[in-house]
């Protein structure tokens, strides 16, 4: 999409998105498409969360990430986690009290600032911040991750979800939707640190981190077919487009996605998507 259109303010931003959100959570990974939750157990395997430790978890939307960390800390250790939109922190609470997690809160909060009111968190205390597909949200990524570094106790780790390749398979989709919509939260600024591996490198290790390392996997999401694709697009951050389609243009708009859509379903009549999503594991060693 077009590189020509104005970023928003960093303020305006986080607020849009936090409204965003708020859209998106009373269906976010309900519309029985698994997507977010294998990709937020991932993060806690890769960021070797273990017992006992203490967790924050930025940007935690409903759960994902924050369920299996609260499962692999057990009693002895506890998650946090913290999101700008008040209905994610909401599913967070319910996720919490449908799997009785007595170690877990979630908290509406900056993950920029991390900070919060009453207790705020102290210097060194945690012993690892996940992120799972968020921080590429954040209009200052780089003073996140300083604030992460000094939040982390000697040896923690600092551990982000984020994607790589999209599935060219699926270009066709998106180029027929283009003409119709301009807004998409998936943006990254000239200056984003995730545009490439080398650069969320350079940005960590700049920033204090060392034994820096990205894996990359491919995510698989299959959709029974173009209406539960549709119905999941309402449900994440995909919306935005699909909210800023003028309303006397949505009918076009949908009929030429529909047509490029067929093209890509399975003799079953499903449609499945492969994009690449990397993890990025970095140590705060003193
Ligand atoms: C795609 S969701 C991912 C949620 C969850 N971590 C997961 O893996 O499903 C991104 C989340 O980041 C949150 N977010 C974006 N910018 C934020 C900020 N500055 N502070 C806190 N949360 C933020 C959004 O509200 C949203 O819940």
């Amino acid at each position: 999409m077009s590189g020509t259109l104005r970023h928003p303010a960093p303020d305006e931003h986080k607020e849009a998105l936090a409204r965003l959100f708020d859209r998106s959570a009373p269906t976010y990974e309900k519309v029985g498409v698994s997507h977010f939750d294998a990709l937020g157990r991932q993060l806690v395997a890769e960021a070797r969360v273990r017992e006992g430790e203490r967790v924050l978890d930025v940007g935690c939307g409903t759960g994902a990430v924050l369920v299996p960390a609260a499962r692999a800390v057990g009693p002895s250790g506890s998650v946090t986690g913290i999101d700008l939109s008040a209905g994610m922190v909401e599913r967070s609470r319910a996720a919490i009290a449908e799997e009785g997690l007595g170690n877990a809160r979630a908290l509406v909060a900056d993950a920029e600032t991390a900070h919060w009111e009453p207790g705020p968190p102290v210097d060194g205390t945690f012993d690892a911040v996940l992120a799972g597909i968020s921080m590429f949200f954040f209009p200052h990524p780089r003073a996140a991750a300083a604030r992460y570094r000094r939040l982390l106790a000697d040896g923690g780790r600092f551990a982000i979800s984020w994607w790589g390749r999209q599935d060219e398979r699926w270009n066709p989709v998106f180029a027929a939707s283009a003409p119709y919509g301009g807004a998409s939260s998936h943006r990254l600024p000239p200056d984003s640190p995730f545009r490439s591996v080398e650069d969320l490198h350079a940005m960590l290790s700049e920033e204090g981190f060392s034994s820096v390392d990205t894996v990359e996997r491919t995510c698989v999401t299959r959709f029974r077919g173009p209406h539960q694709w549709w119905q999941w697009v309402w449900s994440t951050a995909g919306r935005q487009f699909w909210e800023s389609v003028p309303e006397d243009a949505m009918a076009d708009a949908v009929k030429a996605v529909e047509a490029e859509l067929a093209g890509l379903r399975a003799p079953d009549g499903s449609l499945t998507s492969r994009n690449t999503v990397r993890f990025t594991v970095a140590e705060a060693a003193r």
